[in-house]
């Protein structure tokens, strides 16, 4: 154990798909690297690569640092110090589950940098109980679309395989949006109407997915539990998602709790053009900037790759040609 020296790639992942609200997850082909190795002697380094990591400690206080370690604690192992490197390609605080994917990271490489005694149930319980809830945590542990409901205490899931004809197209806003916020934007109490609304939508959602009828997904993304009350954090939204499919998506929702808008689109769709326009058009209409991203569905959960200790390449260097900058 001592000698090893563990990577892993982690996907980025979109929560609620709409109406499925702390509930649906898809992880997506963005991705966080996470190394780690136990120093032979001297204390705790921790590397951050990469463009907007500002402000993210570099000490003890470092929440992949703190994921490792509630990992070998609940494995009774005690690795006090490590040297951790990060690179992200996964913007932060826009809704496309960075720090899910750091959680995920973290637990997923101390769990296999100690020969896994922990399983990914286990792991999952661990993620669910960190985030607050297992939409985010369970697309990037489990890959794929994930169906997941958490009591406060368990949380089970199920995995669906998305449709291969299935593309992502988000457009990013360049601003940040803090979960806390979008959270603290919604009410405490709804109509039965719009629960049952959204217990029909989401249902209709997962059945959708589960038999690759995608002709219904517009209709069944519709949400009327968080979209309606984020609306206004996020300018441009309301438009996005009123006509989104008249330009070509198969379906529109925010991405997990915003500022991101996230498109489902047929690969082979004519129109792919014509919705990247109207998404960053609609949303520099309202004064908001906006990178749009076209990315897959990604099928896998973590990539992890054990080597030994001796393995000299640096941890950029090794990531290099997978990274997207
Ligand atoms: N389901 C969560 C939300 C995802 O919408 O608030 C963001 O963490």
């Amino acid at each position: 154990m001592m000698n090893r020296r563990v990577m892993v790639k982690v996907p980025a992942s979109t929560a609620n798909l709409g109406p499925g609200f702390d509930t649906l997850g898809m992880a997506l082909s963005l991705y966080t690297w996470i190394e780690m190795t136990i120093p032979s002697d001297g204390s705790t380094v921790i590397e951050l690569h990469g463009d907007g990591l500002e402000g993210i400690p570099t000490d003890k206080s470092n929440l992949i640092y703190k994921v490792a370690q509630q990992v070998f604690e609940a494995a009774g192992a005690e690795v006090p110090e490590l040297q951790i490197a990060m690179y992200s390609d996964i913007p932060l605080t826009r809704g496309l589950g960075s720090s899910a994917s750091a959680i995920i990271g973290a637990l997923t490489c101390a769990n296999a940098l100690i020969g896994n005694p922990l399983s990914d149930d286990a792991l999952f319980q661990i993620a669910s109980e960190l985030e607050g809830h297992p939409d985010n945590v369970g697309a990037s542990l489990f890959g794929g679309i994930v169906v997941s409901a958490w009591d406060g205490s368990r949380a089970e899931k199920v995995r669906i395989e998305p449709h291969a004809d299935l593309d992502v197209l988000v457009a990013i806003p360049s601003f940040q949006l803090s979960t806390e916020k979008a959270r603290h934007a919604l009410p405490t109490q709804i109509s039965m109407k719009d629960a049952v609304f959204n217990v029909g939508s989401s249902s209709l959602l997962v059945a959708a997915f589960a038999s690759g009828n995608l002709d219904l997904i517009a209709f069944a993304m519709r949400d009327r539990l968080h979209q309606p009350y984020r609306a206004a954090l996020v300018p441009g939204m309301e438009e996005i998602l009123d006509q989104a499919t008249e330009h070509g998506a198969l379906g529109v929702a925010l991405s997990g709790a915003g500022p991101t808008l996230l498109t489902l689109v047929h690969k082979n769709s004519p129109r792919k053009a014509e919705l990247d326009a109207f998404l960053s058009e609609t949303l520099g209409k309202h004064g908001i900037q906006a990178q749009t991203m076209w990315l897959k569905p990604c099928a896998e959960g973590p990539e992890i790759t054990v080597s030994s200790k001796q393995q000299e390449q640096l941890f950029m260097e090794r990531i290099k040609g997978e990274v997207r900058a």
